[in-house]
């Protein structure tokens, strides 16, 4: 992509309303644009880094068995009657008419919504387990939405719903998405904690909260330090024995936070105790038939008796997520984003456009990149060099090339790693080298 030809209105100056990094940032790239408190329009680059998120979190998904489906923003208020969380869920949920006078809501959430097609299509314990997952809008109205896309009122969420004939099943796919967590966060770049969790409205027996230590996070959360140590679960496919194992260790060690977290019973040892803030990025919890009882989502049994199925939720802040991310890799300069999740893997300065051999020269970089199939922004604009340096760095992506004359004359191009800040001088071929490997 050349810089000339994309939308990316960038901030000099650090906006007032944005009190984190993150926001900041966001808005200073120019990858969101507000729209009124806790709305966001999502512009090319801030898009381009949600959807590469969301690709992860899918691929995730769909390894664990998982299948996508995508309902709709809007539900029938009867649905939510059915659970009796119509009245219960209060201010946050919007409420909405429509031309017939039918109440209606935007989702906040799909428990009953996806239960619904359960019911209407699984009649036997044959089709078990299932578990069905979708990426999409949620609507809830925050009495403080803020942080920018850390507390919106609208927001992404990947939220997956899983169907099992008794507690022992599903606890076996608890436990699969609880690894299939692990992995996806440690895919994008970063150390999540799976917390204890209290169930909230949701409900149930059995949650974990996966948080990213940020300052500028919500909840304070204490762990044993040495959670911090272990190896990420491996790509292959777990057994339920596995799993189990994983679930285990990774549970062994304590880590609440503040509203689960008793200072007077924690056995953990003064040195060992970490305190810090932490950011919410999903939340699991298996809540058994609190709502296939209530509407009904029952199958026939082994023994041809009915039983009403036992359930988990599992959501992932995806849009939470592009601030989380930008909240864990940043610094002074702008954002340092990890590979996988950056919009482009290089930026390419050209030092002197409309110079005959800078543009050249550029212009072949910048093609073979793109032959290569490698992500490219081209900065081709008149811009002063110290306003593309400035740009680059803010924008975050990983790699840096910069051509110009006097690099030309000795054959070389300027490389540079945008999270350690290491340069080097290579010879163009060399460039090319490293970033197409
Ligand atoms: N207002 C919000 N803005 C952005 N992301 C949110 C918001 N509320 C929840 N999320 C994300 O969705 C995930 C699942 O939400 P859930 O646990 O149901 O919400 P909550 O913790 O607010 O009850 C959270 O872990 C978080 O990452
Ligand atoms: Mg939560």
């Amino acid at each position: 992509m050349r810089l000339s030809r994309f939308f990316m209105p960038t901030l000099k100056e650090d906006p007032k309303e944005a009190q984190i990094a993150s926001h900041r940032l966001m808005l200073r790239a120019g990858m969101i644009q507000q729209s009124s408190a806790g709305i966001y329009s999502w512009l090319p680059l801030g898009h381009m880094v949600l959807k590469n998120i969301e690709k992860i979190v899918r691929e995730e998904q769909n390894k664990a068995g998982a299948l996508e489906i995508l309902m709709p923003t809007i539900q029938p208020a009867d649905l939510w009657r059915e659970s009796d969380r119509y009245d219960d869920y209060g201010k946050e949920m919007l409420r909405i008419e429509d031309r017939h006078g039918r109440a209606m809501l935007y989702g906040p959430t799909n428990e009953e919504q996806v239960t619904d097609i359960f019911r209407s299509n699984v009649k036997s314990y044959k089709d078990l387990p299932l578990n069905l997952y979708h990426i999409q809008w949620k609507f809830r109205d925050e009495v403080r939405p803020r942080f920018g896309v850390m507390r919106g009122r609208e927001f992404l969420m990947k939220d997956a719903y899983s169907f099992d004939l008794d507690y022992e099943n599903s606890k076996i796919t608890y436990n699969r998405m609880f690894v299939a967590y692990l992995k996806t966060y440690a895919r994008l770049g970063l150390q999540a904690i799976p917390l204890r969790a209290d169930t909230g409205p949701i409900g149930g027996d059995l949650s974990h909260e996966f948080i990213i230590l940020a300052d500028t996070g919500e909840s304070e959360v204490f762990y044993h330090k040495d959670i911090l140590n272990l190896p990420t679960p491996d790509a292959k496919d777990h057994s339920p024995e596995e799993l189990q194992t994983l679930v285990d260790e990774w549970t062994s060690y304590y880590a609440a936070a503040d509203e689960m977290h008793d200072a007077e019973n924690c056995t953990v040892g003064e040195g060992d105790l970490i305190t810090r803030r932490g950011i919410e990025v999903g939340h699991i919890f298996h809540f058994g038939q609190k709502y296939s009882e209530k509407m009904g989502a029952s199958v026939a049994g082994p023994d041809g008796k009915d039983v009403n199925v036992s359930m988990g939720s599992y959501g992932i802040g995806v849009s939470r997520l592009v601030g989380g991310i930008i909240e864990a890799c940043h610094d002074d300069n702008g954002i340092i984003w990890p590979e996988e999740v950056a919009p482009f893997k290089v930026g390419l300065i050209n030092l002197k456009s409309g110079d005959d051999a800078c543009d050249a020269a550029c212009d072949e970089f910048y093609n073979k990149l793109q032959a290569a199939g490698v992500d490219v922004l081209y900065d081709d604009t008149s811009d002063r060099a110290g306003g593309k340096f400035a740009k680059m760095d803010l924008i975050g992506l990983p790699w840096q090339v910069t051509i110009g004359p006097r690099g030309l004359k000795s054959g070389v191009v300027e490389f540079k790693n945008r999270a350690s800040g290491e340069k080097e001088e290579l010879s163009p071929e060399a460039a090319l080298e490293k970033l197409i490997g």
